[in-house]
């Protein structure tokens, strides 16, 4: 779910097609105007989003889009602090955008997002490399900042808000296949998980009215798409209070709501915490069809004495017992996972324990890291990162070699089913395959057929597999 990847992701990789006319539109004015804003996203799929409100937000300013970093009047970096690496990745990023700076005078560079908002004014002061910097709770002043940047001023805006869910504005997709598209359901964290920097960088939770979040997948539908993801740090706890009737809207009345915009559209949402995902939740889910069985219950830690420390607030056997509920309600579910290897003080055996909660629990996947100790957490305050480097890397290939051996097993049992496939697009491989999902979030690779198209479903057959991908025939 995170990119820690250098790779870079221009939010306008893909236009949709539906958006073509609009963004073709809005480059002409735009070469008019002459300004155009490049914006790059790293981290979660929460900053994927938030690019696309600030991608509205400046285009009702009257910028324009561009693919090429060169031909942009304002760069953007929309950043990640989850760990070190991500940070790193982000200040070589910004030398590079130093080197376009000096041959472009004039040239605006923003970082927004989690590293704007941990490091505040040091971008300014220190690095010289940027000219705004905005945090997650800012994105409606940027065009205020951009024209006292202009002016020469520098702009700085990471206040948090309780309040700002940008429920009002319609985020502009540009880095979509349009056929999955992802709304923003809640905004922050009030979990503080001892690794995590998250609720410092994100401010409180928020949930956003539930009306405009329906209204929005209902946009999505009547322009083709057939897959909403709903995001938030801990959907589970999604909460809304109708000011007027008082009536309390939880995440399982959401997740009707929205499974009822249409039976073709599939539902799926990220992420869960064992703590908070309800029986309620579970049968939501086995009531709908179009809402995929699938669900990312990140465990961290195998090993309930590291769970503690964590502040995960569960421990391993409330972990399973959430497992074996979810199996119960729905055989069919897949499970994923996040796990941290070598947190503080974790001892060899306690290692162990995460390798056997991956056996136990049947992770179809898992995103995996090392410890990487975050400035200001409460972990950092008070435990000492204690495990030595190579340990933390050991233990994460074991971790990683685990999981692989683990989602093989798991494919190799579908091995000839015949799963309902929403088709994304080619696949990365060949231009005659296709790439989809089933409900279970595995990634599909089939040879096309004549009629086919991305936003099809197609039900394929299962012929053959590796730990990471099912491959299989149309029938
Ligand atoms: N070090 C390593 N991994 C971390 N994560 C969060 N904070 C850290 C950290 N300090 C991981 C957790 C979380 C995922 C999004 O990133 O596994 O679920
Ligand atoms: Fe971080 Fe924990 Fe909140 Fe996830 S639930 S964002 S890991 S504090």
């Amino acid at each position: 779910m995170y990119n820690d990847n250098p790779t870079l992701i221009n939010v306008n990789k893909h236009i949709d097609e539906s958006k073509q006319g609009e963004v073709l539109e809005s480059f002409q004015s735009g070469l008019e105007s002459e300004k155009k804003f490049y914006i790059e996203s790293y981290g979660c799929q929460m900053n994927f989003a938030d690019s696309e409100i600030v991608a509205s937000i400046l285009t009702e300013d009257g910028y324009s889009s561009t693919r090429i970093m060169e031909e942009a009047d304002l760069i953007l970096i929309n950043t990640c602090s989850i760990r070190e690496k991500a940070e790193d990745n982000v200040r070589q990023r910004l030398r590079q955008f130093d080197k376009v700076k000096k041959i472009k005078p004039g040239l605006l560079v923003g970082v927004l997002g989690c590293m704007a908002e941990r490091l505040k004014g040091k971008f300014l002061d220190e690095e010289k490399l940027v000219d705004i910097v905005v945090g997650p709770d800012a994105y409606r002043d940027l065009p205020l900042l951009i024209n006292n940047a202009e002016d020469g001023q520098k702009g700085v805006n990471v206040l948090l808000s309780r309040e700002e869910t940008y429920a009002d504005i319609s985020p502009l997709r540009l880095d979509s296949n349009g056929v999955s598209g992802f709304i923003s359901i809640m905004r922050g964290c009030d979990n503080m998980c001892s690794f995590c920097v998250v609720p410092f960088t994100r401010g409180r939770e928020r949930s956003r009215n539930p009306f405009t979040i329906v209204a929005e997948a209902r946009d999505l539908f009547e322009r083709g798409y057939k897959e909403i993801t709903l995001l938030g740090q801990n959907v589970d706890s999604f909460k809304w209070e109708n000011p007027e009737t008082m009536e309390i809207y939880s995440f399982a009345m959401l997740l009707e709501m929205v499974a009822l915009v249409s039976p073709i559209v599939r539902i799926r949402f990220s992420t869960s915490h064992p703590k908070d995902i309800t029986d309620d939740v579970l049968f939501t889910m086995a009531k709908y069809d179009n809402i995929c069985k699938y669900i990312h219950l990140p465990i961290q830690s195998g090993n309930s004495r590291i769970l503690e420390l964590m502040n995960r607030t569960y421990d391993r056997s409330w972990y399973e017992s959430k497992v074996k509920r979810i199996y119960e309600i729905m055989p069919e579910c897949a499970i994923s996972s996040d796990i941290i290897t070598g947190f503080c003080t974790e001892t060899e055996e306690e290692h162990q324990d995460t390798l056997s909660i991956i056996e136990w629990a049947k992770f179809t996947m898992s995103y995996m890291f090392f410890y990487s100790e975050r400035p200001g957490t409460l972990a950092a305050r008070k435990y000492k990162d204690d495990v030595p480097y190579d340990v933390k890397k050991k233990r994460l290939s074991d971790v990683i070699r685990v999981q692989r051996q683990i989602s093989f097993e798991h494919n190799k049992l579908d091995l000839g089913k015949t799963f309902e496939i929403l088709i994304e697009g080619d696949s990365k491989k060949s231009s005659l395959d296709f790439k989809g999902r089933n409900s279970q979030n595995k990634a599909v690779i089939f040879p096309k057929i004549e009629g086919f198209k991305p936003g099809d479903y197609v039900n394929v057959k299962i012929t053959s597999y590796t730990s990471a991908t099912l491959k299989g025939e149309i029938v």
